[in-house]
């Protein structure tokens, strides 16, 4: 056993790491608890909540990361005169804390991992530091695979808030009843002479760290930042039948939605149109459109991943999206539309404001915008139902230049 007047402190490094991460547990089990159990924290608030938990639990994981290196470096100081039994069950509590850092933040990492929501994880709110989910097979993504992760990340969390009462009890055991120095070993008092510190434990732990979080952001940024499939022209061919014979190299359907605060955009690559339209005889006008949904692409890697899965166009069961237009009337600054989208099984009915240009050589361009709700289309409801990430309109945007076929030579 030592004796009282041999202890020492911990060093200022250990101090400082063992503080910041009793801090930032704190405030985990806190704010952990609040998103999950209070009803009342407003949906726009919560998105917000949910990212500062994510960034302070990998601000725990980093932490973690320099504290054992800092360890690797350090004996811990003697304890005070306890038990054999009791300095066992310290030296297993303080075993089980590292254990608990690592393992509390990696399941939660693992539940936004497997999540079918597939909400991105950015550090501090920001889209500049977007982090990257675990590499899990796609196989293990589901609501069955996110609630055995959230299952285990409660009752981890919840090991932690019991480990730090015992660990509280002891320290106040050993300072109260035993009247051992226990707290000020890790308080910068100077009651207790510090332990020494290695100087080689600072670069090697900032090393680590650093190399954790910068590889995280690099790959965060290469995913989030992965662009839109250019249309090819070989497979954008659209034919096109009646009236009009649509360009499709010159023209284009493009698609924006709202996503966790920025815009997420689209693009409908394979289409084929077939257009009757005659300004002077808007009665038997009609337009018949035809998309292939695997063609459908955005340039947000989160949204892009469930596009074509069965929450989304489930191009597994269902090869074509139809638009069927079938009553125009006009306005004093153009045309409205009114037609039918089929997306799957649903259907809905919409609105199509647009401008009709005629151009030289028997062509003519029209332009022009059709608001979609994605939830009335089946799109993206089991994900995000409640429209807290994505929002439910979506807004369909066409530019579309044409020309009258020439009459078949006879
Ligand atoms: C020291 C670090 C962490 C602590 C102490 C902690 C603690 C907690 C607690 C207490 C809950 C509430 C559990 C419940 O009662 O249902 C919770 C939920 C959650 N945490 Fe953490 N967490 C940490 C790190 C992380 C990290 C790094 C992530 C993700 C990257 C994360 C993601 C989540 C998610 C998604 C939930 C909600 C689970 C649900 O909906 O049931 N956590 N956390």
């Amino acid at each position: 056993m030592t004796d009282h007047k041999d202890l020492k402190s911990y060093n200022a490094g250990a101090m400082l790491l063992h503080w910041a991460i009793a801090l930032c547990i704190f405030v985990q089990l806190a704010g952990g608890l609040a998103i999950t159990r209070l009803d009342f924290i407003p949906d726009d608030m919560r998105f917000g909540a949910y990212q500062w938990h994510k960034t302070i639990g990998f601000l725990v994981l980093t932490l973690t990361i320099i504290r054992i290196v800092w360890r690797l470096f350090h004996t811990p100081p003697a304890h005070a005169p306890m038990s054999r039994m009791e300095a066992k069950a310290a030296g297993l509590v303080q075993y089980l804390f590292y254990a608990l850092m690592l393992l509390v933040p990696l399941t939660g990492w693992l539940v936004v991992s497997v999540s079918p929501t597939a909400i991105p994880t950015l550090l501090m709110m920001s889209h500049e530091l977007a982090w990257p989910n675990l590499p899990v097979p796609l196989a293990w993504h589901g609501i069955e695979a996110e609630a055995v992760a959230k299952c285990f990340h409660t009752w981890l969390a919840y090991s932690t808030a019991a480990l730090v009462v015992l660990h509280i009890a002891g320290a106040l055991k050993h300072s109260i009843i035993d009247r051992m120095p226990s707290f000020s070993r890790m308080l910068p008092t100077r009651r207790l002479p510090r332990q020494s510190m290695s100087l080689f434990a600072v670069p090697i732990s900032v090393v680590f760290a650093g190399l954790f979080l910068t590889f995280g952001l690099l790959v965060g940024r290469m995913e989030s930042t992965q662009s839109i499939v250019p249309p090819s022209p070989t497979l954008t061919a659209g034919s096109s039948a009646g009236e009009w014979a649509v360009d499709t190299a010159l023209s284009k359907i493009t698609f924006a939605a709202s996503f966790s605060g920025k815009t997420v955009n689209g693009v409908v690559s394979r289409w084929k149109a077939a257009i009757v339209f005659n300004p002077e005889a808007l009665a038997t006008s009609s337009a018949e459109i035809s998309i292939d949904p695997t063609s459908i692409s955005v340039d947000d890697t989160y949204v892009g991943a469930n596009l074509l899965d069965t929450d989304g166009f489930n191009v597994a069961a269902f090869s074509v999206v139809k638009v069927h237009i079938d009553r125009f009337e006009k306005q004093s600054d153009g045309y409205i539309g009114h037609g039918t989208i089929s997306v799957k099984d649903k259907s809905a009915p919409f609105v199509m404001p647009f401008s009709f240009t005629p151009e030289a050589n028997d062509g003519a361009r029209a332009i022009g915008t059709v608001s979609l709700d994605r939830l009335i289309l089946g799109l993206g409801v089991q994900n995000d139902g409640g429209a807290q990430s994505l929002g439910k309109n979506v807004t369909v945007r066409f530019d579309l230049t044409a020309k009258r076929p020439k009459p078949p030579v006879v």
